[in-house]
């Protein structure tokens, strides 16, 4: 199980690292945009230098044809590091762009997946994530748990190197359904993990368990005994 974030908000970004278990970062245009920095480059190598190098970057392209895509990829590598992953959408072009990074040796996550068939072509060209937008498919009437089961089971059986990053969420009930899917990933905005842990039962079964050690220890806790 991997825990993304999908935000590229310095503050959050270095809270939840130091509160959840996170193995990666995903962004795309709109995320970096809702950031309004100018220094595209800085902001990504710091949200780098946050995560460390041995959490995986995800970093979207924004052009649209197979050309321009590959020298995005270049410049993001050239401007961040190796290691980074460059997120293509999983369009007619983008699929023939992952399919020449893929045989460079980039790093790639295909994005924009809406139907298991994307996903598929994206895993036969080589991509090393699928992100698959759950409730954006929901939006649409498509039937998300079950693109996500017929992907993961087609990877599975494939024998590919391959992990499905779920994203796209709405809610963390949609997060724990793709988990069940047989997503590897889930990319999810930190503050619905805050909004996950900020349940009350937790700080009532909490205040309970307290009260019945109070009636015995009184004041002290475990390390005072
Ligand atoms: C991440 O890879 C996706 O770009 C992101 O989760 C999309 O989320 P949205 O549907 O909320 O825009």
């Amino acid at each position: 199980m991997e825990l993304l974030l999908d935000t590229a908000n310095i503050r959050l970004i270095r809270e939840a690292v130091s509160t959840y278990p996170i193995c990666g970062l995903t962004t795309n245009p709109s995320i970096v945009s809702k950031e309004k920095r100018k220094d595209f480059f800085p902001l990504m190598r710091e949200i780098r230098e946050i995560l460390g190098r041995n959490r995986t970057l995800h970093v979207q392209v924004t052009r649209t044809d197979c050309e321009g895509i590959l020298k995005e990829a270049e410049a993001i590598r050239k401007n961040i590091d190796e290691d980074v992953y460059i997120k293509t959408p999983v369009s007619r072009e983008g699929l023939k762009a992952i399919g020449i990074m893929a045989k460079n040796g980039f790093n790639v996550t295909a994005t924009a997946i809406y139907t298991t068939i994307q996903g598929e072509l994206a895993a036969m060209a080589g991509a090393k994530y699928l992100a698959l937008y759950y409730n954006r498919m929901l939006n649409l009437d498509i039937d998300a748990d079950s693109v996500f089961r017929s992907t993961a089971q087609a990877i599975a059986m494939s024998g590919l190197d391959c992990k499905i990053v779920g994203a796209s969420f709405k809610n963390i009930m949609q997060v724990t359904n793709v988990f069940a899917d047989g997503a590897e990933a889930v990319t999810v905005p930190p503050e619905l993990l805050d909004q996950a842990m900020a349940n009350p039962s937790i700080a009532i079964a909490v205040d309970n368990f307290n009260k019945d050690w109070k009636t015995v220890y009184g004041d002290k806790d475990i390390a005072q005994l």
